[in-house]
């Protein structure tokens, strides 16, 4: 770990980047020979992550951003800093860690997924294929996300210990009947850490777990969205029993399996909830 004071400074003209110099070489320190070099550690004692802009002649710059910004308190008046900075190799090796994943495919198109996926709550017995649920996984991983930061993290789960202790904390509140039956299930949980904003927390853990529903239902499993509170004690439990770190929050979990029930198709196209203003009359179709 680099370790280094400096002083952050107000950019010099209006709409500048915000950034702190290295006083080291991160290409030679970090031994890092091509591509764009990520980095972790804290300033001033908050988490962040980043990576690092080359200047040329092995200088490298790392911005700071509006979030970063505001954990820090940096209010435009110079700030003396304290950093330290790792080399984060999990980001880096990206998708080349991944597993080699069996690709499903399905027939459904689109736009008949969408509009057909419902949720199920009620699955049979049998087992989900582990490339299946890699599949599904990697819809969650496609999803867009705010400055393409990817802040999640999917816990697949059996645990039936979990499971059970999960619906019984905080019964009533909500309908956990899905996850009773599920085969197994995923918790998604974003991470503070890594997208700092929490609306785009949200907004990208949620496109992640809607890809997967969709993913799900054209694999022909059922799935269900289920709801884990930020307050709540379920929350709570599921960061307990996952030993989450405080900048890993649940945001949701999500039932699985072969579904035992069948769902009609409901229309839901609602023209008085849409307001046009486009400009121009359509001619018929
Ligand atoms: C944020 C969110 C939380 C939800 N929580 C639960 C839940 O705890 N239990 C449940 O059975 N369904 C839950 N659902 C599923 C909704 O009840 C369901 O999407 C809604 O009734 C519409 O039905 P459909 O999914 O079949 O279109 C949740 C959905 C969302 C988006």
């Amino acid at each position: 770990m680099q370790t280094f004071s400096s002083i952050l400074k107000k950019p010099d003209t209006k709409g500048g980047l915000t950034f702190i110099e290295l006083p080291f070489n991160p290409a030679k320190v970090f031994n890092v020979s091509k591509g764009t070099i990520k980095v972790y550690g804290t300033i001033n004692g908050v988490e962040y992550r980043n990576k690092l802009i080359s200047r040329g002649n092995g200088l490298y710059i790392m911005t700071v951003d509006k979030a970063l910004q505001k954990r820090i308190v940096f209010t435009g008046e110079d700030l003396k800093i304290e950093v330290t900075m790792n080399l984060d190799e999990s980001a880096m090796q990206g998708s080349g860690k991944r597993e080699n994943v069996e690709k499903h495919t399905c027939d459904m198109d689109v736009l008949t997924a969408i509009k057909t996926r419902r949720s199920i709550r009620i699955f049979k017995s049998e087992e989900i294929e582990k490339s299946k649920i890699q599949t599904i996984l990697e819809a969650g991983f496609c999803a867009p996300t705010a400055k393409n930061k990817r802040p999640w993290y999917f816990i697949v789960t059996r645990n039936k210990d979990f499971l059970t202790n999960l619906i019984k904390v905080d019964a009533g509140q909500s309908n956990y009947l899905p996850l009773a039956c599920a085969d197994c299930c995923i918790i998604v949980c974003g991470d503070k850490s890594i997208q700092g904003v929490t609306e785009f927390l949200l907004e990208d853990c949620s496109a992640a777990a809607q890809n997967m529903l969709l993913a799900a239902h054209g694999l022909g499993l059922g799935a269900t969205w289920c709801s884990l509170p930020r307050a709540s004690k379920r929350n709570k439990y599921a960061c307990e029993f996952y030993n989450l770190s405080d900048k890993v929050i649940p945001l949701a979990i999500i039932a699985l399996g072969y579904p035992a029930e069948e769902k009609e198709f409901a229309p839901r196209y609602d023209e008085t909830k849409v307001h046009w203003e486009i400009g121009e009359e359509y001619p018929a179709e």
